[in-house]
């Protein structure tokens, strides 16, 4: 169903006099990107357009995420793996963004057709990926929402990084200290309400891997009402453990669970230290001589904070860091269960005598 506050339209609307909607190209969570036809340049394009606020908080937050989506893409705009701009304006009630149509589809469409992809596969959308993040990398832009859904595939096929409408440039922009971005994703620096680097980025990247060459998440949550629990994900990002990839899908070769376990290492200093090196070992992996690759020690210990306080804790105990809500259920199902033990060993001690 249509999400209400993003803007609709019906085919052959006419947006500033040039640009005729053809059809939804999708939605996001600020978002609708709607595909055109530019009666100007007899072009199709993308026209992603979100509502501004009515407060002017709201309007003044709206206006920087833009402004950042917008450098970003004008910095990025020539490397092959972003999507690339042709306009951006504003209209009394609408931000507007103009850009190149990627008529593929996103890498969770394709994701969700193949589920767990070869290595070949990943090797070609994450090589690619990891040349995007190089590029951002350069300019000192973190994409911060690096996810299987902001990633397009081009009418060529080629794979195209979208939607930097929470990147930042600088720590001092208005939005740098903010916790934000898609938990399923999120590193755990962040999670702790640091601010995000690249390599936050490459982490996420880990994430999108993992979840690729799997096909699941390694942290997933979805509660009895199909609701996802965001502070449990983030938890799990801070302190729980991947299970190894290799266990879930047995093809996958040693020096690739290799690599994503390290992208996943929740200390960042002990993480492929660029998208470059994450590229390089990417396509150093070959099926053969497998035997010969040592497989992955995952650091068991992580720093973070817990009410403005440093806390190590050990890597695979989520209960310590879990919400009072659940450690209470975890607790009352402790306790029931000892209970009914107590009482069957009574049981059986009186049936005894
Ligand atoms: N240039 C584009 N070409 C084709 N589809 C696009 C394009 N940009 C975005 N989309 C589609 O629209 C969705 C939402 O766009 P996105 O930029 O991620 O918005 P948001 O910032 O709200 O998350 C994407 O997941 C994708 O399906
Ligand atoms: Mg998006």
């Amino acid at each position: 169903m249509a999400n209400k506050n993003l803007i609709q339209f019906e085919e052959g609307d006419l947006v500033d006099g040039r640009y005729k909607i053809i059809k939804s190209l999708g939605e996001g969570g600020m978002a609708s990107v709607w595909k055109a036809y530019d009666i100007k340049t007899d072009t199709e394009v993308a026209i992603k357009m979100a509502k501004l606020p009515t407060e002017s908080e709201g309007i003044k937050k709206s206006r920087s995420r833009y402004k950042n989506e917008l450098a970003a893409f004008a910095v990025l705009n020539s490397d092959r793996h972003v999507v690339s701009l042709h306009d951006m304006f504003e209209t009394e009630s609408t931000l507007v963004i103009v850009m190149e149509c990627a008529e593929g589809g996103t890498l969770n469409n394709r994701y969700r057709d193949f589920y767990d992809m070869t290595l070949e596969e990943v090797k070609f959308y994450f090589s690619r990926l990891c040349l995007a993040l190089e590029a951002a990398t350069r300019y000192n832009i973190v994409h911060r929402d690096i996810k299987l859904d902001n990633v397009l595939i081009g009418t060529d096929g080629e794979v195209k990084l979208a939607d930097f409408g929470i990147s930042i440039k600088n720590i001092d922009d208005l939005e740098a200290k903010s916790t934000i971005g898609t938990p399923k994703y999120m590193s755990p620096e962040v999670c702790d309400g640091q601010i995000a680097t690249h390599l936050s980025d490459i982490y996420s990247l880990g994430i999108m891997m993992y979840e690729c060459a799997t096909g699941v998440a390694p942290f997933i949550f979805k509660s009895t009402n199909g609701s996802t629990q965001n502070s449990f994900l983030m938890a799990m990002q801070q302190i729980g453990k991947p299970l190894a990839p290799s266990k879930i899908n047995k093809k996958i070769p040693q020096a690739l669970e290799n690599l994503i376990l390290q992208m996943l290492e929740k200390n960042p200093e002990f993480r492929p230290q660029s998208a470059a090196e994450v590229r390089k070992s990417l396509l150093a992996i070959k099926r053969e001589n497998a035997e010969n690759v040592k497989p992955y020690v995952y650091r068991s210990k992580a720093f973070h904070s817990v009410k403005n306080r440093k806390k190590i804790s050990s890597v695979g105990n989520v209960y310590s860091s879990l919400k009072g809500r659940f450690r209470t259920k975890f607790s009352l199902a402790f306790w029931i269960i000892l209970f009914l033990i107590v009482v069957g060993l009574i049981v059986e001690m009186v049936v005894l005598i």
